[in-house]
């Protein structure tokens, strides 16, 4: 792998890692908790209820202890009487305390999992619906490896969170709470002598949950190099096969492979280590308590049935700690998890549609179908690098121009703006004179649209796949269309004609032929403004022909910008634009241009006619 290739990849990981919360897992940030509480916002009904569940859950759990004390201590008493009762009586209200303990306990975990699936469903489709309106721009910068990350990994450890971890997380604090107050209250002493407890237990939580932020880190960062690597590679699967990568890529997969779960293994350790720990720390609390305790009855200073009840208490006290340990790294990955969404949801759309979008005029019949384009006074670059220092240009309304130039002048870059792909960081561009900024998106898309050779076709039939174009249209609308562009032969020629399928991004068509159905689609959408983009470059002669046909007829009336390197496509403009590093250096008709006898566009058509000869 070259020294770049990796950099980039460690980049990648670097900043899928950065948005890690660097805190306490618990302790959310600011973000965080207005996505969880705008989430929960909807079941607030369903929060209180879950609390209530916990609060008499936890007091049944407080109950059951305190009555076999209570129960033990009346045996003394009784082996005089030789009565029964007291105790049956004892026992029944031991087995309503559990009873309700038992009863709630499975109504919050039910009803806790029934609210997660809810809000996890809910989270999923707003996510989906976000990077959806999040701009092109976004998604040159977020890799699909980190979509699909949110999309996935990162909901499910919401969902993780729902289904095992939070019930146990709000329990337990109840638990200490409630389990706390008991012990102070039968017996101080010997509570606090208990609590003493806490202090190893402190020291060894804040080493655990140190050392364990670190080594989530460390394996978040090693998945995503793995992640990044794994997507980068079967999205190249014909690159790679071709230029007979795999075992190179093999070895690379290997090695992050192993950083992965060496990392995990660390992970791992810690657990080992964590948990025995806390349980031990729970068992010398045993034994203190039956030392002191012991010690206590014999000085008739605590009756037998308090030592009974603090028994049983110690594992309330001490067991919830070990479950909060236990999804310690749920709860680490999910406030991660919930910290990257609320990021990603954060991001605002970079072309914004407009609070109150614009009508554009209407235009009259005879006026043709074309709108007029004006940009002026346009400065754009991709971060840094200045693609169009000012470009200053007016194309009449069903005027076609030829944009032509050098590769990397700048021709795809202006029919993207053109499409508001991205907006311009100075100037404007104006359609029927209103600002593209200020249209409504659904017009916007209606009246522009840009063709360009990566045309993407979805996993659906040819039919579906033309009806992107415009979605009401007819069965007769759509092979209207297909025919108008000369698509339909090879249609009618595929096993199930217009409903073939065409595969996971039209893979089952060739690249003609998928250019072809964009064709159609654009015949069907009838934008007033079409933008081509190389956009007959992969067709055969014959086909272009066609194809140039057709377009005489796609375009009749229509604005057009073409850009093509091939000259043939560009007969059909009557304006051609000769781009130079962002500046356009020739404009005119292709007969005063090439009248002229000098210049780019003329040189062009030199070497044209002599490559026809
Ligand atoms: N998404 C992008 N991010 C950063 N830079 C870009 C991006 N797209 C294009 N560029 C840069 O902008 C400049 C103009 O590119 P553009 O694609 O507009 O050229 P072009 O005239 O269409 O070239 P070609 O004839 O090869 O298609 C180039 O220097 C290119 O490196
Ligand atoms: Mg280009």
């Amino acid at each position: 792998m070259s020294q770049a290739a990796t950099q980039s990849w460690r980049g990648i990981a670097a900043e899928e890692v950065e948005e890690l919360p660097k805190g306490i897992a618990l302790i959310l940030r600011k973000r965080s908790r207005a996505l969880l509480g705008d989430l929960l916002r909807p079941h607030r009904a369903a929060v209180i209820w879950i609390g209530l569940l916990i609060l008499a859950a936890n007091l049944g759990a407080l109950a059951g202890p305190w009555l076999v004390g209570i129960g033990i201590d009346k045996i003394p008493a009784l082996l005089r009487t030789h009565d029964p009762v007291p105790i049956i009586i004892t026992v029944i209200e031991f087995g309503i305390a559990v009873t309700v303990q038992a009863f709630a306990s499975a109504g919050y975990i039910a009803a806790i999992g029934r609210m997660g699936g809810q809000v996890v469903l809910e989270l999923r489709s707003r996510l989906f619906a976000h990077f959806q309106a999040l701009p092109v721009s976004f998604h040159e910068r977020y890799t699909s490896g980190r979509v699909i990350s949110r999309q996935v990994s990162d909901i499910d450890s919401i969902s993780e969170l729902f289904d095992e971890g939070l019930g146990s997380l709000v329990s337990a604090a109840f638990s200490l709470v409630f389990v706390g107050t008991g012990m102070l209250l039968l017996d101080w002493p010997l509570a606090l002598a208990v609590m003493a407890g806490f202090i190893p237990l402190t020291w060894l939580t804040a080493w655990f949950r140190r050392e364990s932020a670190t080594a989530y880190r460390r394996t978040r960062e090693t998945i995503a190099l793995v992640i990044v690597h794994f997507v980068e590679t079967f999205n190249g699967i014909r690159a790679v096969q071709s230029f007979r990568r795999e075992p190179r890529n093999q070895e690379i997969f290997g090695d992050l492979n192993e950083g992965y779960a060496k990392a995990s293994r660390r992970s791992m350790q810690l657990v080992a280590i964590y948990f025995p720990g806390v349980n031990l720390v729970g068992n010398l609390a045993v034994a203190v308590v039956l030392l002191y305790g012991g010690i206590r009855v014999i000085d008739h200073a605590m009756p037998v049935g308090v030592l009974v009840t603090f028994l049983l208490y110690l594992r309330r006290f001490f067991e919830p700690l070990q479950d909060v340990s236990q999804f310690y790294s749920t709860f680490q990955s999910s406030a991660a998890a919930l910290e990257k969404l609320s990021g990603v949801l954060e991001e605002e759309p970079a072309v914004p549609e407009p609070v109150a979008p614009a009508r554009l005029p209407d235009r009259p019949e005879e006026a043709g179908r074309g709108r007029a384009l004006r940009v002026a006074g346009v400065r754009f670059g991709y971060r840094d690098q200045v693609v169009l220092p000012r470009l200053d240009l007016t194309i009449a309304a069903g005027q076609k121009v030829a944009l032509v130039g050098a590769t990397g002048a700048g021709k795809t870059t202006i029919a993207r703006l053109l499409a508001r792909f991205y907006d311009p960081d100075e100037g404007e561009i104006r359609l029927d004179g209103v600002d593209l900024r200020d249209l409504a998106d659904a017009d916007l898309r209606r009246e522009i649209v840009l063709i360009t050779q990566e045309n993407f076709l979805f996993s659906a039939s040819v039919a579906e796949n033309i009806a992107l174009g415009r979605p009401a249209a007819s069965r007769a609308e759509i092979e209207a269309a297909a025919e108008a562009v000369g698509a339909a032969g090879f249609i009618a020629d595929l096993p199930d004609g217009y409903d073939h399928q065409v595969g996971k991004r039209g893979g089952r068509l060739s690249a003609g032929q998928r250019q072809l159905i964009s064709f159609a689609r654009a015949f069907l959408a009838a934008p007033s403004v079409l933008l081509l983009d190389e956009a007959t470059a992969l067709l055969d002669l014959p086909s272009e022909r066609i194809v140039q046909q057709a377009l005489q007829t796609v375009l009749l009336g229509r604005t057009a910008v073409i850009i093509a390197h091939r000259l043939s496509t560009v007969q059909i403009a009557d304006r051609v634009l000769v781009l130079d590093h962002g500046e356009v250096i020739e404009d005119g008709s292709p007969s005063d241009l090439l009248a002229s006898g000098r210049g780019q566009y003329a040189d062009l058509h030199q070497q044209w006619l002599r490559s026809l000869a």
